[in-house]
């Protein structure tokens, strides 16, 4: 199959490499760029645990073309902390419990980050129907929206 060169921005890293045409965006990130933090779930768009921020907005990694985001600006949750200092929402998961076995973890809190950046005041009924695509398989929703939430008031307070 023949390769095209694709150049993209990996948390704030360019990278150019070249890939498969059929090359999926999540198999780039773990294989080949080892960021391991988005996961394959279940490969076919159902449960989010693959997801990542290209240009900003949540998308499927496992459904994504590593040719589709030539150009374009990749976050991983491994892009979200800022040197020693948390993102605002992995602090919030981890004070209210959000996170059990953690394997959706990542891709609900980069599904949550679309969120708060798009509406920083979201209502419980609005964060509930932001992350309904993120499957929990350890069924922890109530800490999971109560630490968005509480993400969200801090800021409004701040
Ligand atoms: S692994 Fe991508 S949606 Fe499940
Ligand atoms: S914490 Fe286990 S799947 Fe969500």
């Amino acid at each position: 199959m023949t390769e095209t060169n694709v150049t993209l921005t990996v948390n704030g890293k360019r990278s150019s490499l070249r890939v498969r045409p059929n090359e999926l965006l999540l198999n780039v990130l773990r294989d080949r760029m080892f960021l391991t933090g988005a996961k394959y779930g279940c490969g076919i768009g159902e449960c989010g645990a693959c997801t990542v921020l290209v240009d900003g907005r949540p998308a499927l990694a496992c459904l994504t073309l590593a040719v589709a985001v030539d150009g374009k600006e990749v976050v991983t949750i491994e892009g979200l902390a800022r040197g020693d200092e948390l993102d605002p929402l992995q602090e919030a998961f981890l004070d209210h419990g959000a996170v059990q076995c953690g394997f959706c973890t990542p891709g609900m809190i980069m599904t949550a980050r679309s969120l708060l950046d798009e509406n920083p005041s979201p209502s419980e009924e609005e964060i509930r129907e932001y992350i309904r695509g993120n499957i929990c398989r350890c069924t922890g929703y109530t800490s999971i929206v109560s630490a968005i939430l509480s993400c969200a008031k801090e800021k409004e307070e701040a």
